[in-house]
């Protein structure tokens, strides 16, 4: 038994933020050197109020309207998230719950810019043991709430939505290989180290930042995993159709791109338009990709992700 992407679908809420926006609304930055750093010129940002589940379920009902199947065909729902609505029950009941679907798994997957590489493999072993026959797989973020916006080294380069993807049972490969890894010794390079107890936050409840740290460990992480996916999957780096890494700097994109020797043509670049949507960024360029007709059947598709934890992990699949 293997599992096939059969529907895929995104949300992005509200409209375009860009760097000029975020420069009049009082932080110290210009476009001039977002751009430059990162290629992020905008990105979208949710209503007060709007939460995680919202964007989720938005995502989730084009993806199943792609894939032409109803929400109670589903019987495993994973949500990746790391702003989940609540801190319990999960995002991914929550969501049940806005889909009207009843009796599913349904459980949240938490590795931060990973997690919907670490939520697709997941639900490719539910889907291969033989358990569940059609997941709902998503990403979905509000990014927005964990940031500083008095800090203007990582307010300016995130965003929020999300991204779904419907994943079946199926006799035909889609998924071909995946790989997952985490280091918790690098725990504290990316973090939000707060928490709540006895009603108060205790720690920081914002969003830090070694910044040339994670640069560093980000290039290095994506273009190992995604070698060892190839070899996992007996599939040259070259067969590689279309490359979809999470997506954080241009410059990270640029440099996974150089070490795999493919092309910048074959990589799907949304971050200039999202920025970086955490567990919501690789869908959401899939999306894109698919929807504009540049990814179609037949494509071989590597999808990366890396994140807090440190986290990382790649899935090749045949779409
Ligand atoms: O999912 C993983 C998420 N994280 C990432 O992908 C981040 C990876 N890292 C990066 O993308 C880069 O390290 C950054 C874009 C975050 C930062 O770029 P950098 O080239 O490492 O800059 P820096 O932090 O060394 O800062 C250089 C200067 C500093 O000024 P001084 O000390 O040289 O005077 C900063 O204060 O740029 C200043 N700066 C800014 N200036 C204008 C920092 N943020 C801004 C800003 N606008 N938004």
């Amino acid at each position: 038994m293997f599992s096939r992407i059969t529907g895929i679908g995104s949300f992005l809420p509200g409209e375009p933020v860009s760097n000029d926006d975020l420069a009049q609304r009082g932080i110290e930055t210009s476009d001039e050197w977002v751009a430059s750093r990162t290629g992020i010129r905008f990105r979208h940002l949710a209503e007060n109020g709007e939460a995680a589940s919202d964007l989720a379920f938005e995502a989730s009902r084009r993806a199943l309207t792609a894939a032409g199947i109803e929400a109670s065909d589903v019987d495993l729902i994973l949500v990746a998230t790391s702003t989940p609505d609540f801190i319990f029950p999960s995002t991914a009941c929550l969501l049940q719950s806005k889909l009207g679907n009843r009796g599913a798994t349904a459980f949240d997957i938490q590795a931060v810019c990973s997690g919907f590489v670490y939520a697709l493999t997941v639900a490719d072993k539910f889907i291969c043991s033989g358990s569940h026959r059609r997941a709902l797989v998503v990403g979905a973020e509000v990014f927005s709430r964990i940031l500083d916006w008095s800090d203007r080294a990582t307010c300016v380069l995130f965003g929020d939505g999300a991204g779904a993807v419907v994943l079946e049972a199926s006799e035909r490969p889609g998924i071909l290989a995946t790989a997952l890894h985490a280091d918790g010794a690098y725990h504290g390079i990316l973090s939000v180290p707060g928490s709540v107890c006895g009603g108060k936050v205790v720690g920081d409840p914002f969003l830090r930042m070694d910044g040339q740290a994670v640069f560093k460990f980000a290039v290095r992480v994506l273009a190992e995993v995604a070698e060892e996916c190839c070899q996992a999957a007996g599939v040259a780096p070259a067969g590689i159709d279309w490359l979809i890494p999470h997506q954080a700097n241009v410059r990270i994109l640029e440099a996974t791109a150089k070490r795999m020797k493919l092309p910048m043509g074959k990589v799907v670049v949304t971050v200039d338009r999202h920025g970086n949507t955490s567990a919501a960024s690789v869908p959401l360029a899939l999306d894109e990709a698919v929807r504009d007709g540049r990814i179609h059947a037949g494509h071989k598709v590597m999808l990366e992700g890396v994140g807090g934890g440190f986290t990382w992990g790649a899935v090749l699949f045949e779409l």
